[in-house]
């Protein structure tokens, strides 16, 4: 029975990249480059994955494809120093030999728009054949390697831009794809007979067609030009990631979202249906969006689960927090780590909460700090009022019962308590704790002095017009 294997190869020095992170680590769409075409392999039914990584990026490689895919096996080669794109395969063979395939798909780390769609007739091109070769006609073939036909109009070899010789083959439109379906024990007979006498002095895995075209056994596939798409520098990153939010935000849709044309929700995120992104929207990392809910125009969320017929409104930003049932927030609330929000909560602007609980139909509707707190059912915070978490050195709890009332302008200095049913006049600066059911008012006692604005007003006229001779004279 025949095994598919894949390999990825991610080794390249991406010197046009001009960064120091690794090309293949380049996040699109939030996660790396070299996410997509793994998931393609594994989709495709490749029972291994083999990456080929070079000695500087395998450590952030390793980690980062460990976080990506827990649980998942996937083995690294390491090639040493990178010498070519043939040489990369081949010292992805001792691993591929340890786990036995009969195929092996192979996949560029840069080329992250390839789909399980697009790569399926490789794979099922190859059974007459023993190696299937994605090509693809551009307009503009350059920078890429030239597929060579023979009489019979089959692939003879692959040329790269930089050994083209004479202007019949730079005109050549045919490209490689990059993209290969190869038998394997035939295709580890042919990367052997790799040799680097060519410009680049690189062991090319293209060179391994001629081989194949001999045994009479090379097949072409015709690939579309979105499939192949490679991110050599960060304009091409720039023009492959807006691929990638178009392709989402369509899949989306298709389900029953709403997502506006410039909302850039990222591969992880998840929407119910009848959700509805407005413009401007960024939905990052782990963020889940309940049935019904809508997020308004600007809103950026990050690792945050909104609940089922919440609503966000415009630019109201929150990152590891939970957002309840039929909850209403913004605009322009910030809900920072650790932000519970029970079921109907009310946040409006400029409050920002951080590790901190608001139980259900809770309020705070103005311009608020509340950090490191709790906030009991139905209790309302009024405008201005601040939990002062912080001495300075360490971090202290403010917690609220339920049915309270917040007047404006109140500070908590935690920690401190709030009994439930209690009522916090405004202006009070809250320092020990308030029995349930208790008034707490710490503020001066107003004095009306009658009739002394008028002569306020007479003395600093009088101070004003005095300042002026003096400067005239
Ligand atoms: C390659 C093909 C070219 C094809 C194009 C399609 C070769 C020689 N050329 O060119 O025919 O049209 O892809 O996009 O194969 N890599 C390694 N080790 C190396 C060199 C490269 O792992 O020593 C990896 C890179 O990280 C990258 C992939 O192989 O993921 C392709 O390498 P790159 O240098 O981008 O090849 P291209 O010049 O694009
Ligand atoms: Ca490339």
């Amino acid at each position: 029975m025949s095994q598919l294997a894949a390999v990825v190869l991610a080794a390249g020095r991406s010197r046009r990249m001009k960064s120091t992170l690794s090309k293949v680590l380049h996040p699109a769409a939030g996660r790396p480059l070299l996410y997509y075409p793994i998931v393609t392999a594994l989709e495709l039914g490749a029972s291994d994955v083999v990456v080929v990584v070079n000695p500087d990026n395998r450590q952030q490689v390793d980690e980062t494809l460990r976080a990506l895919f827990p649980g998942l096996h996937l083995r690294l080669a390491t090639q040493d120093p990178p010498r070519g794109t043939g040489d990369a395969v081949g010292c992805a063979i001792p691993a591929l030999v340890e786990v036995g395939c009969s195929h092996l798909l192979i996949l560029s780390g840069d080329a992250p728009l390839v789909t399980p769609d697009s790569l399926r007739p490789l794979v099922v091109e190859l059974a007459p054949a023993s190696l299937a070769l994605g090509t693809c006609r551009l307009d503009n073939p350059a920078g890429y390697g030239r597929v060579l036909r023979d009489a019979d109009g089959k692939p003879a070899r692959i040329v790269e831009q930089k050994d083209l010789r004479g202007e019949a083959e730079a005109a050549i439109e045919e490209v490689n794809a990059g993209l290969y379906c190869a038998s394997f024990p035939e295709l580890r007979e042919a990367l052997a007979r790799l040799t680097p006498q060519n410009a680049q002095g690189e062991y090319y895995l293209t060179d391994i067609v001629p081989h194949f075209a001999a045994a009479g056994s090379v097949r072409s596939v015709a690939v579309a030009p979105d499939a192949m798409a490679g991110v050599n520098d960060r304009a091409q990153l720039c023009a492959v990631e807006s691929i990638l939010y178009e392709r989402i935000a369509e899949r989306h849709r298709l389900a029953g979202a709403t997502v506006a044309p410039d909302a850039r929700v990222d591969e992880s995120v998840a929407l119910e249906q009848d959700v509805t992104v407005c413009s401007g929207v960024h939905l990052r990392g782990k963020t889940s969006i309940g049935r019904g809910a809508f997020v308004d125009v600007g809103c950026v969320l990050t690792d945050t689960v909104v609940a089922e017929a919440a609503t966000l409104l415009p630019y109201t930003v929150a990152t590891r927090s939970q957002v309840g049932e039929g909850s209403r927030l913004g605009p322009f609330s910030h809900l920072r780590a650790g932000s519970q929000l029970e079921r109907d909560v009310h946040l409006g602007n400029f409050v920002e909460t951080k590790n901190t609980v608001m139980r259900r139909g809770a309020k705070a509707n103005h311009l608020s700090y509340l950090g490191d707190g709790e906030v009991g059912q139905r209790s309302n915070v009024g405008a201005g009022t601040i939990f002062c978490n912080y001495d300075g050195f360490s971090k202290h709890h403010t917690s609220i019962g339920d049915d309270v009332f917040v007047g404006s302008d109140s500070q908590f200095v935690a920690p401190v308590a709030v009994g439930a049913g209690a009522f916090v006049a405004t202006a009070t600066c809250v320092t020990h704790d308030v029995p349930p059911d208790a008034l707490a008012i710490g503020r001066h006692r107003q004095e009306n002095k009658v009739g002394y604005a008028t002569k306020l007003r007479a003395t600093l006229q009088a101070a004003k017009e005095a300042k002026q001779r003096r400067g005239s004279k």
